[in-house]
C-alpha cells in the first residue's frame, strides 16, 4: 500500500524559479559543449545536451549483465562525480541489476541500493564482493554437476538435456549451500549471479538455444515457436565453462575494490527503514514507467533458477498518471527522511505513450511541496535524436534513447 501523501512539509516548499539560480550547477554540467536551456509550461526547466554519451569513456567491465530497462553506468557516474565524495552514501531506491550501487563502489562511495524484486540483490550483492577469478573456477569444480534431477520438463524447450541437468544441479546446489534468506558465501552469490545471466540470450555464451536477449525471457510456448520458425533444437552447452568464461570478462577491469559498509535491502521504495535518517548524499534511480515493463514476465526464469516465488514480488506498475504520481510522491517522502541536507535526487524517467506523457512533468507536480529544491530537468539527448523535441513528440514510441533526469536538492 502506497501511503497518502503527507503535507507535513509544505510550510518548508520552495522551488526553484530563475534559472541563474542554478547557474553554478549548470556550468558543472556543461560536459560536451553549450546546454541549451528552455523554460517550459508549468515552470519546468529544462536543459539539454549531450551530457555523457557522446565520448563517453568505456564503462567498467563488472557493469555488464543485462537487465531490462536498465540505465548506463555513465549516467550515475555523472552525477556521483559531480555531486558527492569518497565516503558519501549513494543510493537507488529501485536498484535493477544494480548500476547504481555498483558504480559508487568503483567511485569508493558507500553503495546502498533496495528493489521489490529479491532478484535484483542477488545480481548486485556479488558484484560488490568479487572474489578472485581462481576461487571461482575451483568452487564450479566442486559442484555436483551430474547430481541434480530434471525438475522441469518444459524447459526443454530452451535447454538440451544435458544442459537442463547441469543447470538443475546448480540450482539444487545453490539452493542448500545459499539460500535466499541467509547471508551467502560470496564465492557461491557470485556464481549464482553469472548463473542468472546465462540463463537465456542470443548466442552460444548463454546456456539456451537461440532466444530473446537475455533481459526477457519468453515463454514456454513462445519458445517452441522460435524453435519451429528457426528450425532449431537447443544445443548441449559446458554450463561450468559458460559461467568462468563470463566471470573473467566481468573482472577483466578489475573489481571494486570491497567496503564492508554496503546496504542493500528488498521492499517497496517508499518504506525503507533500513536506511538511517540523513544517512545518503545522493539518489540516481529509475523507477518503472506506468506499466511499460512487465517485470515478472521478464524475470520469471530468473526468478525460477534463484527459488524466488513470483507470487510474492509486488512489482509496481501504474496505469494511471495520477497512481504514478501518488507513488513517486510517496518515495519523495521517504527521500526527504533519508537524504542529507543539501542532498540531491537525480530521477530518471523515459518517454512513454509514444511522448504523448511527459513524466518529468508528473514528477515535477507530484513532489511540490515537499522539501525539495526542484533545480531542472536534464535531458541527455544522443546524436541521432538531436532534432527531435526535448518535451515534444519524440521518435521513439516505447522507451527512450534519450534519458530525462529531474534533479532536486533537499532543503
Ligand atoms: C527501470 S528499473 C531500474 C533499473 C536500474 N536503474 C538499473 O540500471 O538496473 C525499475 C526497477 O524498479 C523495481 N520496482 C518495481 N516496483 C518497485 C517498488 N514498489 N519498490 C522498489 N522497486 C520496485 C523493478 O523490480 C525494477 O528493477
Amino acid at each position: 500500500m502506497i501511503p497518502s501523501a503527507t503535507e507535513q512539509f509544505m510550510p518548508l516548499a520552495q522551488d526553484c524559479k530563475r534559472p541563474d539560480e542554478f547557474l553554478g550547477i549548470v556550468l558543472a554540467f556543461d560536459a560536451f559543449g553549450a546546454t541549451t536551456r528552455e523554460l517550459a509550461d508549468g515552470g519546468v526547466h529544462y536543459l539539454v545536451n549531450e551530457f555523457w554519451t557522446s565520448r563517453q569513456r568505456q564503462a567498467h567491465s563488472i557493469h555488464e549483465i543485462s537487465y531490462r530497462a536498465c540505465f548506463k553506468p555513465q549516467l550515475p557516474e555523472f552525477f556521483i562525480s559531480r555531486l558527492t565524495r569518497p565516503g558519501e552514501g549513494v543510493y537507488d531506491p529501485f536498484m535493477g541489476r544494480g548500476t547504481t550501487a555498483v558504480q559508487a563502489a568503483l567511485q569508493n562511495r558507500r553503495s546502498m541500493g533496495n528493489d521489490v524484486n529479491p532478484l535484483s540483490l542477488l545480481l548486485t550483492r556479488p558484484r560488490l564482493a568479487a572474489p578472485p577469478i581462481e576461487k571461482i573456477e575451483a568452487r564450479l569444480r566442486g559442484i555436483p554437476w551430474k547430481k541434480g534431477e530434471i525438475v522441469r520438463e518444459d524447459l526443454l524447450a530452451f535447454y538440451h538435456e544435458s544442459t537442463l541437468r547441469q543447470i538443475c544441479s546448480l540450482r539444487a546446489y545453490l539452493l542448500e549451500h545459499a539460500p535466499l534468506n541467509e547471508h551467502p558465501d560470496p564465492i557461491d552469490d557470485w556464481v549464482r549471479m553469472v548463473a542468472l545471466n546465462r540463463l537465456t540470450g542470443h548466442s552460444p555464451g548463454f546456456f539456451s538455444v537461440y532466444s530473446l536477449p537475455p533481459n526477457q525471457a519468453v515463454s514456454v510456448d513462445a519458445q517452441r515457436k522460435i524453435n519451429e520458425r528457426r528450425n532449431q533444437s537447443p544445443p548441449p552447452r559446458d554450463v561450468a565453462a559458460l559461467i568462468l568464461k563470463k566471470s573473467r570478462a566481468l573482472l577483466a577491469d578489475k573489481a571494486p575494490i570491497p567496503r564492508n559498509d554496503a546496504l542493500l535491502g528488498t521492499g517497496d521504495a517508499w518504506n525503507t527503514p533500513y536506511i538511517g535518517d540523513r544517512s545518503v548524499q545522493l539518489i540516481v534511480t529509475s523507477p518503472p514507467f506506468l506499466d511499460v515493463v512487465q517485470y515478472s514476465a521478464d524475470n520469471w526464469l530468473r526468478n525460477w533458477f534463484a527459488g524466488i516465488d513470483d507470487r510474492c514480488v509486488q512489482i509496481s506498475t501504474h496505469r494511471s498518471e495520477m497512481e504514478w504520481m501518488e507513488m513517486v510522491r510517496a518515495c519523495f517522502v521517504e527521500f526527504a527522511r533519508i537524504l542529507a541536507p543539501g542532498g540531491h535526487v537525480a530521477f530518471e524517467v523515459g518517454e512513454v505513450r509514444g511522448g504523448k506523457v511527459l513524466l518529468e512533468r508528473l514528477v515535477w507536480r507530484a513532489i511540490e511541496g515537499l522539501p525539495f529544491e526542484r533545480l531542472f530537468v536534464l535531458v541527455n539527448e544522443q546524436q541521432f535524436t538531436k532534432t527531435s523535441n526535448c518535451w515534444g513528440v519524440s521518435n521513439n514510441s516505447k522507451g527512450t534513447n534519450t534519458n530525462r533526469i529531474l534533479l532536486a536538492r533537499r532543503i
